[in-house]
């Protein structure tokens, strides 16, 4: 909330600089809150539907006077408990109206509570960590890809319950993880053994991953996976007019319906990497960090970008820039020629002085 509240006085600082007296102007803010839902009662059965309070202001907390303003609320179904009243309140259905109210005084709250149904599934992942990494050179010998690994604690933390209409379980019955079109080599894993199954549908548009845990998982179970799949570089790194290659990629979790508490996003460049930069549309930690594969004369660099708190409204194009000099492609063959001479010059040497053994 520091964030948002640092982004609007940036804002209302820029009006107050480019507005001319007379003139109006249409701003539009949009935030999500997490873990803002308060189960209510706490403990149901499982064929009972989950009833959720949610509390917030009729009046938008302000410094500045309030000519006009409504407020409306609206809920996933139209089963709503109660309701606070500031009148004028009005409800219709699955909307709950309060307002208009006229001239009220800076700092002006009206705290309300509205207790409805909420049947949407929530999943909690604790942590995610997603790793691109880019290999020129590997593109070159397969298929262009990269290869992610991520890794996931997730804890299936039934927020709030399912829809009772499925056998009345509140349980998830399955994940879906959105990839990008054209994956490929996509492999699944379980961190505590074999509880679940998974299957990859893939067409021209998309592909999506199905998890499908092999028993109900309930909340409070804590458990871990990984995901892995292949992706054609062309599709995804590109030449910038100033000669730089860049990667753009999706931000976010690949999970549907998806609060993801602590988020990283790491990007492995490919070795010989120069003057690493990142463009997120929204603010993020970064910093730099240097990893070693086999093979890897100097490291690569990682560009590490986290955030707390990732929602889908997260997932989309960021970019990370780089300079390459492609005669680092060569590196790893080098390597890999330096490492086989090594051992021929050994092997030589071995049965040279095997030879002159017997000889004597
Ligand atoms: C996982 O479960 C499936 C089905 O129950 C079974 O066929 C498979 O052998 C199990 N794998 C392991 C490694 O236990
Ligand atoms: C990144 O990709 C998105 C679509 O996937 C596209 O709309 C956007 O223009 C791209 N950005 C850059 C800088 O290439």
């Amino acid at each position: 909330s520091g964030e948002l509240v640092l982004v609007l006085l940036l804002m209302l600082l820029i009006w107050y600089i480019t507005l001319k007296p007379g003139e109006t102007v249409t701003v539009e803010v949009l935030y999500v809150l997490t873990r803002s839902l308060e189960p209510f009662p706490e403990e149901i059965s499982q064929s009972e539907p989950q009833l959720v309070y949610f509390r917030d202001s009729a009046i938008i907390l302000s410094p500045y006077l309030i000519k006009e303003q409504t407020t409306f609320v609206k809920t996933p179904s139209s089963n709503v408990e109660s309701f606070t009243r500031v009148e004028p309140t009005n409800r219709a259905g699955a909307e709950i109206k309060y307002g208009k109210y006229d001239n009220r005084t800076p700092y002006s709250y009206s705290p309300i509570l509205v207790h409805f149904e909420n049947n949407n599934a929530f999943l909690v992942v604790e942590e995610l960590v997603r790793e691109v990494e880019i290999s020129h050179w590997g593109s070159l010998q397969i298929t262009e890809h990269y290869t992610w690994p991520m890794l996931v604690h997730v804890i299936m933390a039934v927020e709030y319950q399912s829809r009772p209409s499925i056998s009345g379980v509140s349980s998830f019955k399955q994940l879906i993880a959105r990839l990008p079109p054209r994956v490929h080599s996509v492999y699944y894993r379980d961190g505590i053994g074999n509880i679940s199954t998974s299957h990859l549908r893939t067409s021209n548009s998309k592909s999506e991953l199905e998890i499908e845990p092999r028993y109900p998982l309930f909340g409070g179970w804590k458990a871990t996976f990984v995901i892995g799949y292949g992706l054609p570089l062309e599709d995804f790194l590109f030449k910038s007019a100033d000669g730089k290659r860049y990667l753009n990629f999706t931000f976010g979790c690949p999970l549907v319906n998806i609060v993801v508490d602590k988020f990283t996003m790491k990007v492995v460049l490919p070795e010989g990497s120069k003057e690493p930069s990142a463009i997120v549309p929204f603010p993020v930690d970064q910093h730099l960090e240097t990893s070693y594969s086999y093979l890897d004369v100097v490291g690569r660099t990682v560009m590490v970008l986290e955030k707390k708190n990732v929602v889908p409204e997260h997932g989309i194009p960021f970019q990370v820039y780089y300079n390459f000099n492609p005669i680092f492609m060569l590196a790893e063959p080098f390597m890999l020629v330096s490492v086989f001479f090594l051992f021929f010059v050994v092997c030589v040497t071995y049965l040279h002085m095997d030879i002159s053994i017997h000889k004597s």
